[in-house]
């Protein structure tokens, strides 16, 4: 079962909010290729796993809060959208999930102002719509939704910083594993590990509760990055909707490589690797370290950091919302 419906969340209502992002921006013309775009890209759909990440977190809240929780876990989707359009632009990827990225479909430049825009946008529809309500005309920001937008802001801040210290250390084979950990924490973890906290403030959970998810997502994030960088490694063009090895190939250092680095036998190929290796030295060493043992132990490493959120599970055994963090869990680790 689809983990929207084990929790019972409508994605189809979420989805109508999406769309009315952009629908309801009077500066965008019916005819505009950023609007179509943006409701290509809505319509693509996906795991939601962010906003439903959003929704859980605000269980363990109170009820009667459900516009301003909406309203965080729409922001925070656009800025996950936004940030995926111009990492498929950074990346070089012409796929994902199956379908031609947006640069590919318009181009790099269109592509560039369109992830812009949808950041912008979403902001300016969050700050427009105070306390959720959906007139937005009356009330003020307040105090506190003041506070978890300038968290908000902050988060993207360390994604951009995550993204380019992963461009800053591309081909380079002396990355050590705390700097591989501190780039997937930033460019991954930390928005898995907001959007259970800011669900959880948007309801007004108690300050303990939300930083105990927060560390729960956190560590949910960086098993969930570890095991796409694996896919990198394991999974057929056809499955993962995007060419084995991109990651090596665009000179990505992920987990898989790090461990490789140790074999003694494997390691010299890896190290000779660079941005105009011949396609055939590449396609080598990808299928030396999907061979290796370098795949076991980042499944392990992968499996440590679920298995460290399994444990946190217990903290919240007094609540009724637990179960759904248990199916949110298996999720990531079936
Ligand atoms: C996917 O990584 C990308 C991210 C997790 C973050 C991307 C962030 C930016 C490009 C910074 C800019 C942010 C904004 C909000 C504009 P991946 O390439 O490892 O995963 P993939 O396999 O899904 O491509
Ligand atoms: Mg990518």
């Amino acid at each position: 079962m689809n983990l929207h419906n084990r929790i019972g969340v409508d994605l189809a209502s979420f989805d109508r909010l999406l769309r009315e992002v952009v629908s309801s921006d009077r500066d965008l013309p019916p005819s505009s290729v950023v609007l179509s775009s943006v409701m290509d890209l809505i319509n693509a759909g996906g795991k939601r796993l962010r906003p439903l990440m959003v929704v859980l977190g605000s269980r363990f809240g109170e009820s009667g809060h459900e516009p301003a929780v909406m309203k965080t876990a729409v922001l925070l989707e656009y800025l996950h959208m936004a940030s995926l359009v111009h990492d498929d632009i950074i990346d070089q990827s012409d796929m994902r999930r199956g379908r031609p990225t947006l640069h590919e479909t318009t181009d790099v430049q269109t592509a560039v102002h369109i992830g812009n825009y949808m950041i912008a946008r979403a902001i300016e529809w969050a700050a427009g719509h105070p306390g959720g309500d959906p007139d937005g005309s009356s009330e003020d920001v307040s105090e506190d939704e003041a506070y978890r937008l300038a968290e908000l802001a902050a988060l993207v801040t360390e994604l951009c910083m995550g993204e380019y210290d992963q461009l800053h250390h591309r081909f380079d084979f002396g990355l050590t594993m705390e700097q591989y950990l501190e780039k997937t924490r930033c460019k991954t973890a930390l928005l898995m590990a907001h959007c259970l906290k800011a669900g959880a403030e948007a309801a007004h959970a108690d300050a303990g509760t939300a930083e105990r998810l927060f560390q729960f997502g956190e560590s949910l994030g960086m098993a969930f990055q570890i095991q796409d960088d694996l896919l990198d490694f394991t999974k057929p063009k056809e499955a993962i909707g995007k060419p084995a090895g991109a990651d090596l190939r665009n000179g990505n250092i992920t987990l898989p490589v790090l461990y490789a680095l140790n074999d003694p036998a494997l390691a010299p190929k890896i190290r000779q690797l660079g941005p105009h290796s011949a396609a055939a030295d590449m396609d080598d060493v990808i299928q030396r370290i999907a061979a290796s043992g370098a795949i076991e132990q980042s499944e392990e490493f992968a499996r440590s950091y679920a298995e460290h959120a399994r444990r946190m599970i217990g903290d919240f055994a007094d609540h009724p919302a637990q179960r759904d963090l248990q199916a949110l869990l298996h999720y990531f680790l079936p």
